[in-house]
């Protein structure tokens, strides 16, 4: 189910047509995605039954305490805009009502519909782009693990598109990280912290914590220690490792890793 505690994605419904109209109406939500503000309600009934009507990958956003579509998630094909995909890349876009803004609920959702992807597709990587003077989104998306591709494109297929740079950013979904020191698998939750108490996407928590490596030690001394784990390791191999070969293996791999690096 894709929901969390205070929202749901669920498909659109033609009943939706007059929140739909409510919300897109207003001028600070189109234009800043790139479409113009809804005129009538019945334009909002023509989007939701020709643009918001694949339930396989586009959702209306619903507040659960009242039921009420309150923004947009959804990701698909990227071969009508501008943005510079790798061969069928998909693109992916979003939108919130402004009454529900800076509340973390675009972030929310856009982690639901990711999680959803990684469970239920084999999508490689997503693309995506906000304007640059739109940096809320790029915001969530960063949240959200995407990262900006150094590109910035203007899409004139877009509206107001024609003088608004658009920054590009992708997300990796099958890239797998390590910690840069110890070589442990890094999520999210795994990550150690720099100095001002933000994450640190390249070392894990028990290396490096308040902007600094927790041990000061040379390489062969991080293998040793490391080796000690290697019933840890071992479960989640087909064929299980000695100590020693567990060692070989890292001293192979250790000298690419960021910390080792010469
Ligand atoms: C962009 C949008 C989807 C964000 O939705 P939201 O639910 O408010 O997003 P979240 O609350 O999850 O996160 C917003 C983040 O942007 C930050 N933010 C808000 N305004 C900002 C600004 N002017 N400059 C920089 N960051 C800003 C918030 O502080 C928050 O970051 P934080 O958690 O680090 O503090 C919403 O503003 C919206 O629908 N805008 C209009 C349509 C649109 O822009 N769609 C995306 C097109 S690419």
């Amino acid at each position: 189910m894709l929901e969390t505690d205070r929202i749901r994605l669920r498909p659109w419904r033609d009943d939706d047509a007059e929140t739909l109209y409510k919300w897109a109406k207003d001028p600070d939500v189109g234009p800043r995605a790139g479409w113009p503000p809804h005129a009538s309600v019945e334009e909002s009934l023509e989007v939701i039954r020709t643009v918001f009507n694949d339930a396989t990958n586009t959702w209306a956003i619903e507040w659960k305490e009242t039921g009420e579509a309150i923004g947009a998630m959804g990701y698909g094909p990227s071969c009508d805009c501008n943005l510079p995909a790798r061969e069928g890349e998909l693109i992916t876009g979003y939108w919130i009502a402004k009454p529900y803004w800076n509340r973390g609920i675009c972030t929310e959702a856009l982690k639901l519909m990711i999680e959803h992807i990684k469970q239920t597709t084999d999508i490689k990587s997503l693309i995506s782009g906000h304007f640059v003077d739109n940096p809320a989104s790029g915001r969530v998306m960063e949240k959200c693990g995407f990262k900006p591709t150094g590109e910035t494109v203007i899409d004139e297929t877009q509206y107001q598109g024609k003088d608004r740079p658009i920054r590009v950013l992708r997300l990796e979904l099958m890239e797998q990280k390590f910690c840069q020191s110890c070589g442990m698998p890094l999520t999210e939750e795994m990550k150690g912290t720099n100095a001002d108490g933000t994450k640190n996407d390249d070392y894990c928590i028990y290396c490096y914590k308040d902007g600094a490596f927790t041990r000061d030690c040379t390489m062969e001394e991080m293998i040793d220690f490391c080796a000690g784990f290697v019933d840890e390791v071992n479960k989640n191999m087909p064929k299980p490792m000695t100590k020693e070969e567990y060692k070989q293996m890292m001293r192979q791999w250790f000298p690419l890793l960021k910390r080792w690096k010469q």
